[in-house]
């Protein structure tokens, strides 16, 4: 890893927004920790990224995979909670299983991944939440029941740590990547994941407000 590039961790880079989002890092110079279930990445080999296990719904590889950034890395300037998943998409009728995997991965898991992980985050870094369009109010529709209130919340978590970290500087920013060709959005969606990438790193780098919803299909914040 480079010394005078800047620090990200990027959950969920196995395959699609991740990866790609992952690759755009690395050619903007910076080092990344990019997490994998398996702790293993054979797709994407580079100099400057170091990938590290994570299954966000199991606390001991939380706390392993941690212990593992904070002793490598000297801080950190973005931290991307991408990892998610979303098994009751079809789905009109809350089914317990489903709904229980969802929220444990895209609401406990993205919490308790990103809480012990704050106190590492250099001041002016960003925080970002890869969230979804389908989880604003405005957007309610009876499909998805355990995957629009995952992000619905995770929406209201941003805000309420963009105040809790409003004194540091660090921004928090809940984004929708558009409807992206990955195993998550099908083959229909309209965006490539290095298009989602690109948006992405635009709305990173632009000077957003801390906490609002930014959506890369319209740049620019969003009303709930
Ligand atoms: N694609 C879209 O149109 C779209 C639209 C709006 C929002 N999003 C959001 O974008 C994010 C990335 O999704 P994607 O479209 O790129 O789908 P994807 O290709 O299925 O990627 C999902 C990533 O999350 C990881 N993951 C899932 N469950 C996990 C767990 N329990 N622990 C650790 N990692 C886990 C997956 O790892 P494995 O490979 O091991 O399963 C994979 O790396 C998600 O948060 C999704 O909600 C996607």
């Amino acid at each position: 890893m480079n010394n005078s590039n800047k620090t990200a961790v990027v959950t969920g880079i196995s395959s699609g927004i991740g990866l790609a989002l992952t690759k755009k890092l690395l050619e903007e110079n910076y080092n990344v920790f990019g997490t994998t279930r398996s702790g293993e990445l054979n797709t994407l080999v580079h100099p400057n990224l170091e990938v590290v296990a994570l299954e966000v719904t199991d606390p001991l590889s939380i706390q392993r995979a941690v212990s593992k950034i904070k002793a490598l890395a000297n801080g950190i300037d973005l931290l991307v909670n991408n990892a998610g998943a979303a098994p009751d998409v079809f789905e009109v009728k809350p089914e317990y299983e489903a709904f229980t995997q969802t929220l444990d991965t895209n609401i406990t898991g993205v919490v308790f991944f990103t809480e012990p992980l704050l106190n590492y985050i250099n001041t002016g870094g960003q925080v970002i939440f890869i969230s979804s369009n389908m989880g604003l109010p405005k957007n309610a529709a009876a499909n998805g029941p355990g995957y629009r209130m995952s992000k619905a919340a995770i929406n209201m978590y941003a805000a309420m740590l963009a105040t809790r970290l409003a004194d540091q500087h660090i921004r928090v920013t809940p984004m929708h990547p558009g409807w992206v060709q990955t195993r998550l959005g099908g083959d229909q969606a309209p965006l490539t994941p290095g298009q989602a990438a690109d948006g992405l790193y635009q709305g990173i780098t632009s000077n957003s407000e801390s906490g609002k919803f930014w959506n890369i299909t319209v740049p620019g914040i969003e009303a709930y």
